[in-house]
């Protein structure tokens, strides 16, 4: 019989370990969870009476925290508190791209995951199932199992692995019901306690076990295999621009077939997100370190198509736009990497206004979800110009009639709904002529423009 679960830590309230852990908590009442974080902004804002200020926007999520928080979900800022009290410990930190010393621009920095490591050790007087949420390079398990084992302390650790394959903007529906959940271990009543809880809600032959090490290498794998399917199609979009041939129809044309299938086809400006990147990254770097190149040089290529895609389409409103941008009005419809999240990590946004800046462009921009704070931010990260030039060259607005009117042309960067749906005649009316639009989502009419007066540009076509 496997220990029943009365009570989880999550270390980590970000878009993996909120949403998740209020999903469990709206599934599983009689489960206590406490989500913690080291950053008190974060965790206040999760306690936020205003559901509107909850630090992750997810459609539905709000209505669940509402349900579950203060019932059987908690953020809290007290890590050693939940850690002591929890049987179960679920680790879901953030594992970015190392920015400094061996593998700096490659493997994942798991300074996070080892000081979690560190602290369960410290604190923990009983028992714990540690469970890896966040993804990690394959083989943590057994350094994580090495920290814990030593402690000296008599309480027995046992590791289990449990990758999360949510996407943002759909995050509620993919936990509630998931294609599948994975979970890999060694110790048969560690997994199985695991399982108890995702069987609550979800189908039993959807939960798949695993060896600790499969488990952790199927997540790179898998955002590998999405990854690489964008890159595939992108390249194919530019093939199309020269031949006539139009990428949609390519796409259906090659999704039709089951063998292949229909979803992740959608040619765009280029992947972002704060995983395809650095999960590509790491397998390379992973792959590197067995010697193993050939399979790292051909990983490599998804971020090369990527990096490529980005480049092309802003070159496309350079070259369009008479070769030069300088003095000239862009307005960018869209911020955040996809529609349905304010999450703008690695969004090619970013990496367009850059280029598009250097060109000396002024660009304005309007997104429903991302603040002003947080786009001068992605883009001083950057450091490719003083704060003070960003703010000089790029304005942020609250209403898209602002950002079109006098534009020269508007990039479509994310594919919100709401963009389908504006006034594409008075926005024509307010803008310069000729007036451009690159659609870099394909995700307007083209037909209603062109009859209106625009010159569209979309990708693959
Ligand atoms: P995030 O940056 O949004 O959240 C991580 C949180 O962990 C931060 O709030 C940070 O303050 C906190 N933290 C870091 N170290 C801590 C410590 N020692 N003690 C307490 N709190 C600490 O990251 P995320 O997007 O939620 O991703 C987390 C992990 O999940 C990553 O490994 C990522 O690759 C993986 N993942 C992300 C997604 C996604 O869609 N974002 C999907 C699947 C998997
Ligand atoms: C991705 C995976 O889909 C999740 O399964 C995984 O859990 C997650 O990464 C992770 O590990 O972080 P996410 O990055 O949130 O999820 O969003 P996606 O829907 O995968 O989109 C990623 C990027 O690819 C976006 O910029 C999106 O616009 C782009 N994309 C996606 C396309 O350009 N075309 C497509 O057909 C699909």
């Amino acid at each position: 019989m496997a220990k029943k679960i009365e009570k989880i830590c999550c270390i980590g309230a970000g878009y993996v370990g909120g949403p998740t852990m209020s999903v469990v908590a709206k599934q599983c009442p009689e489960i206590e969870i406490t989500i913690v974080d080291m950053n008190e902004a974060r965790i206040a804002a999760w306690n936020d009476c205003d559901l509107n200020n909850l630090p992750v926007y997810e459609p539905g999520l709000a209505e669940i925290v509402a349900e579950a928080r203060g019932r059987n979900l908690f953020f809290s800022t007290d890590v050693d508190k939940a850690i002591a009290e929890a049987d179960m410990i679920f680790i879901s930190v953030n594992t970015p791209t190392k920015t400094y010393g061996k593998g700096k621009g490659m493997a994942a920095d798991l300074k996070f995951i080892e000081l979690c490591a560190r602290q369960i050790a410290a604190v923990a007087k009983t028992d714990k199932i540690v469970v890896e949420k966040s993804t990690l390079p394959v083989r943590t398990a057994a350094a994580l199992k090495s920290i814990l084992d030593n402690t000296g302390n008599g309480v027995n650790f046992h590791i289990l692995s449990n990758p999360e394959f949510l996407a943002e903007g759909t995050a509620v529906e993919d936990l509630l019901n998931p294609d599948r959940v994975l979970i890999g271990g060694e110790n048969a009543e560690a997994i199985q306690a695991l399982v108890d809880i995702y069987a609550q809600w979800v189908p039993e032959e959807r939960i798949l076990t695993t060896n600790l090490w499969s488990s952790e290498l199927s997540k790179l794998t898998a955002n590998a295999f999405l990854a690489q399917r964008v890159s595939s199609i992108n390249s194919i979009s530019e093939l199309c621009e020269k031949t006539g041939a139009n990428v949609d129809e390519v796409s259906k044309a090659i999704g039709l077939d089951s063998r292949i299938g229909p979803k992740f086809l959608k040619a765009s400006v280029g992947f972002g997100g704060s995983c395809f990147q650095k999960d590509i990254l790491n397998l390379v770097y992973i792959a590197r370190s067995y010697n193993l190149h050939a399979v790292a040089d051909y990983w490599d290529q998804v971020i090369l198509m990527n990096d490529h895609q980005k480049h092309r389409f802003a070159d496309n409103i350079i070259q369009t736009l008479y070769n030069t941008v300088s003095g000239k009005k862009i307005a960018f419809l869209g911020w955040a990497f996809k529609k349905d999240t304010n999450d703008t990590r690695e969004s090619a946004a970013i990496y367009v206004a850059d280029y598009l800046l250097s060109e000396e462009a002024e660009i304005t921009i309007y997104d429903p979800k991302v603040s002003a704070e947080r786009i001068y931010a992605d883009l001083d990260y950057l450091n490719t110009r003083s704060s003070a030039e960003n703010r000089r060259l790029v304005r942020v607005v609250s209403d898209p009639y602002e950002a079109t009117s006098e534009a020269h042309a508007i990039a479509v960067l994310t594919e919100w709904d709401e963009f389908k749906g504006y006034d594409w005649a008075r926005i024509k009316q307010e803008m310069k002529r000729p007036s451009f639009i690159f659609d870099g989502r394909k995700l307007l009419n083209r037909a209603q423009l062109e009859e209106i007066g625009f010159n569209y540009y979309a990708i693959g076509e």
